[in-house]
């Protein structure tokens, strides 16, 4: 029996979940695949389609060779994070010091940035693979504790995972000396509760350890050094465990083979909006381009009803926004960040020319803000500042001022230069990726990071929308900083 933990685990009925409906699913192309193989079955998810299918192939590769060795094949096939920041997994895994004993693998299947919902369809379409995944990774850094914490908002993949581990285990696949080996690996599935900030690892941990999920002061940067319970642990992505088995069982070589040097291997996207056929793809890193994603016939097919496109999020809710001048950068991390936005969570959101500019940016200001945990005040404060007053623009109730103080508010969050695209129009030169920031985590900077594109570059549909400060006066709105620039009555 596999072991459960959350709020599924007690003597309840087992629930038949289904898909979130308004997500479409995956489309197939022609371009290589790493990791949505199985896909093609309907019934990929299952332990007789996934063994028929090669599953724990890789990893039983993986027990004939030395941990070392394993992770040298993984380091070499450079496995770049797709949580967000792109680390290589193999380095991250060095990070953990050598005679440090009990270590824990944490898989962070808590996705929940807007617009990102990839790693659920990997849990839910071939759950076995992450298992592998999880397996390879447990072997090659000895430890033998593994937590698969799962978003709460995700009943089917935490049924499949539930039932895929069950069937691993009954196979021999976990459990102790696993195919009579020494190497043994519990995984512990977890249901989180539903908070997004807990997809930043340090939280996810906290929470795992029954705690609030709030992150952790840096430095240490990574729980590689003092993580679960205190002690070192490896935090990795659902997709980036997703492409271990494939490694294994077709080597390093293979997998650089496909995308560029410094970005190898696939990615896996999430595209919504405005585009014609909205979904997860597969592409090929390094080399796909933005345009190839959202014009070839093979992805997205171009811009709904032929509109023009207008701006994009190129890496999920948090991303500085493109616009069509950077149609032709390709999905690789430094050419990305060096346009003034970065790949982030993989998730695109197109907004084609009928779009109202401030309410997108409203509407992604109030997620991040909703979301604060609330432990570092520029956060907590500024993000509700930042929404109130966006708001009141968004209404029509906004004067030039408000402007000036979202920037000035924004700038409590992020000090200095923040990354912006280029504008051959607005005569803007792209700033680059990243920013300086005053929070703990990326949730403070990430309510103003929809507000700063915005503003930079379409700046004229937020002055359409303000009045003067006569008409502000009439109306009750404060026309210069106070100490309530919100313009919210207290209650
Ligand atoms: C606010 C916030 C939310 C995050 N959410 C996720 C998430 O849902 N899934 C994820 O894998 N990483 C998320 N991350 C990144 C994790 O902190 C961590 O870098 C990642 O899980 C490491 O895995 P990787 O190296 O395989 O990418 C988030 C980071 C931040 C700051
Ligand atoms: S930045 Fe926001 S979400 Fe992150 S730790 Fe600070 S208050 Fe919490």
């Amino acid at each position: 029996m596999a072991h459960l933990r959350g709020s599924h685990r007690k003597g309840r009925e087992p629930v038949t979940a289904t898909s979130i409906p308004h997500a479409p699913g995956f489309f197939a192309s022609e371009t290589p695949r790493v990791v949505t193989q199985r896909f093609d079955y309907e019934d990929g998810y299952t332990f007789e389609r996934a063994m028929a299918t090669g599953a724990y192939e890789g990893f039983k590769t993986a027990l004939t060779r030395t941990p070392s060795e394993v992770h040298d094949e993984v380091r070499a096939a450079t496995v770049l994070g797709r949580g967000g920041a792109g680390f290589p997994a193999g380095v991250k895994w060095g990070f953990m010091p050598p005679t440090v004993w009990p270590r824990y693998l944490v898989v962070n299947g808590d996705e929940s940035e807007p617009g990102t919902y990839k790693d659920r369809l990997l849990m839910e379409r071939d759950p076995h693979q992450l298992i592998e995944g999880c397996l390879i990774a447990a072997y090659a850094t000895g430890l033998s504790q593994c937590f698969l914490y799962v978003r709460g908002e995700m009943p089917l993949a935490h049924e499949r995972i539930a039932q895929a581990l069950n069937d691993a285990y009954a196979d021999g696949l976990i459990g102790k000396n696993i195919q009579g080996t020494n190497f043994s690996l519990d995984i512990i599935l977890h249901w989180g509760a539903g908070a997004y900030v807990v997809g930043e690892e340090t939280a996810l941990i906290e929470s795992l350890e029954g705690k609030r999920g709030m992150p952790r002061l840096k430095p240490p940067y990574f729980p590689a050094a003092i993580g679960l319970y205190g002690q070192p642990t490896i935090v990795n992505n659902v997709e980036t465990l997703s492409n271990l088995p494939w490694i294994l069982t077709n080597g390093a070589a293979a997998y650089t083979a496909i995308g560029t040097e410094s970005s190898p291997g696939t990615r896996v996207v999430a595209v919504s909006g405005h585009v014609k056929r909205p979904g997860v793809f597969e592409i090929v890193n390094g080399t796909t381009t933005f345009r190839d994603l959202l014009y070839g016939e093979d992805y997205c097919q171009g811009i709904r009803d032929d509109n023009e496109l207008k701006a994009f999020v190129p890496g999920g809710g948090s991303a500085p926004w493109f616009t069509p001048e950077q149609l032709d950068v390709p999905f690789e991390g430094r050419e990305c960040s060096a346009a003034g936005s970065m790949l982030g969570s993989g998730a695109i959101m197109v907004m084609d020319e009928t779009t109202d500019i401030p309410t997108a940016a409203l509407s992604l200001t109030r997620f991040y803000a909703h979301e604060s945990c609330g432990k570092c005040v520029p956060c907590r404060e500024g993000g509700t500042w930042l929404e109130k007053i966006l708001t009141r623009v968004v209404q029509g109730r906004g004067t030039s001022r408000d402007l000036d103080l979202l920037l000035e508010v924004g700038a409590t969050i992020c000090p200095g230069d923040f990354p912006h695209a280029s504008s051959s129009d607005l005569g803007l030169d792209a700033t680059p990726f990243p920013y300086k920031m005053t929070t703990i985590c990326f949730v403070g900077p990430s309510a103003f990071a929809p507000i700063h594109s915005a503003l930079t570059l379409f700046r004229g549909e937020f002055e359409d929308r303000l009045i003067d400060d006569d008409a502000a006066g009439a109306i009750g709105v404060p026309v210069a900083i106070s100490s309530n620039p919100t313009g919210e009555e207290a209650s």
